[in-house]
């Protein structure tokens, strides 16, 4: 069997998948609450709490799967991109489960496992495909095929999850943002405020998100105190709405463009109810195959690394021991 390992940003996870990674037995995130008194993910912060917590995260991930160490024949650990300090801690762990049992280490790239949550969630899913990832750190499209990734676009400026979390903060919302907004957004009219969607008009393929927190922020300055809270739910409907849009609009242009006959749309955003809603709508009018994982799949998580590591390179025993992680 897998075990997985994921610390990248602020959940520390651990996961056991079959020995081809198309099945989870266990997928274990703890979410680090100690950042939503400030608003945002703090580095230091999260490679503490990693390091307090990896091991407990480690044990139930065996525990549910009703295993022990002696059953795991690989252990793949994220090493890029991400906190780097938060990094190392999941990768000091696995060398060292690794080299205890003399394992093979495979070092995956966190966008990779995003992309891999797909074949968990569709064991029939294959490249080649366009994916869409969509994080708190991430916004890009790639087209997969059997050999790699290619990046067909990314955000110029911030990455959707991030102008989710942006925007929730200016609306007094809490964090996580993407999550708070679709709470404020129900029973909203996303038409009352003009919202802009980025670049809707460019035959590019990629991402602005700047121009949007602009608007909100000139919208809100405009209302009085008493007048936002009133508008709350349409301001967030319509924020959220312009978001989903753009993801949406531009996932269509890739597969239209490169006449993809599949889409992956994965990442912390792909959990958005609105824009799962609006994809499905899509992909049913146009008939192509469309795989978003469950929302539990999309957000951080160890079994997508663990899926991704059929397709990555393992290092052998006792090579990993002086492997780097990298931020980006
Ligand atoms: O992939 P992820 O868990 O971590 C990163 O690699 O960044 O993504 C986190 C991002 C955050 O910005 C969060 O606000 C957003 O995903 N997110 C959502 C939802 N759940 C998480 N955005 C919209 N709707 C959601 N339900
Ligand atoms: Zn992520």
């Amino acid at each position: 069997m897998i075990l997985a390992i994921e610390t990248s940003c602020d959940d520390t996870c651990a996961a056991v998948l079959e020995p081809d990674g198309r099945r989870a037995l266990s997928n274990v995130v703890h979410t680090q609450t100690e950042h939503s008194r400030y608003g945002g993910v703090v580095p230091e912060v999260a490679s503490r709490a990693h390091l307090e917590r990896l091991d407990g995260v480690v044990q139930k991930a065996l525990d549910d799967a009703d295993t022990g160490l002696d059953q795991i024949e690989r252990v793949a650990v994220t090493v890029r991109p991400g906190l780097i300090g938060a990094l190392l801690v999941g990768l000091s762990a696995a060398k060292g489960l690794a080299y205890a049992r003399r394992l093979p280490l495979v070092p995956v790239n966190h966008l990779e496992g995003h992309v891999a949550a797909a074949y968990l969630a569709d064991p029939t899913i294959e490249p080649p495909f366009v994916a869409l990832i969509a994080s708190g750190g991430h916004t890009a499209l790639y087209f997969v095929t059997e050999s790699g990734m290619t990046l067909l676009g990314q955000t110029l400026d911030d990455a959707a999850g991030e102008a989710l979390d942006k925007g929730a903060r200016m609306l007094g919302l809490g964090f996580p943002g993407g999550p708070a907004l679709s709470k404020a957004a129900r029973g909203g009219d996303p038409a009352r405020y003009d919202f802009p969607v980025a670049l809707k008009e460019k035959n590019s393929l990629d991402f602005s998100f700047s121009g949007l927190k602009t608007s909100l922020l000139y919208k809100l300055k405009a209302l009085d105190e008493g007048d936002i809270q009133e508008e709350l739910t349409h301001l967030a409907a319509g924020y959220e709405g312009a978001v989903v849009e753009a993801l949406t609009r531009k996932l269509l242009r890739a597969a239209d463009l490169h006449e993809a006959p599949a889409l992956v749309v994965a990442g912390g955003v792909a959990a958005n109810a609105l824009l799962r809603r609006r994809l499905m709508e899509e992909h049913e009018r146009r008939g192509m195959k469309l795989v978003i994982p469950p929302p539990e799949l999309c957000t951080d998580n160890a079994a997508m690394i663990g899926a991704a590591a059929p397709n990555t390179l393992a290092v052998p025993f006792p090579d990993y021991l002086g492997l780097n992680a990298r931020s980006v």
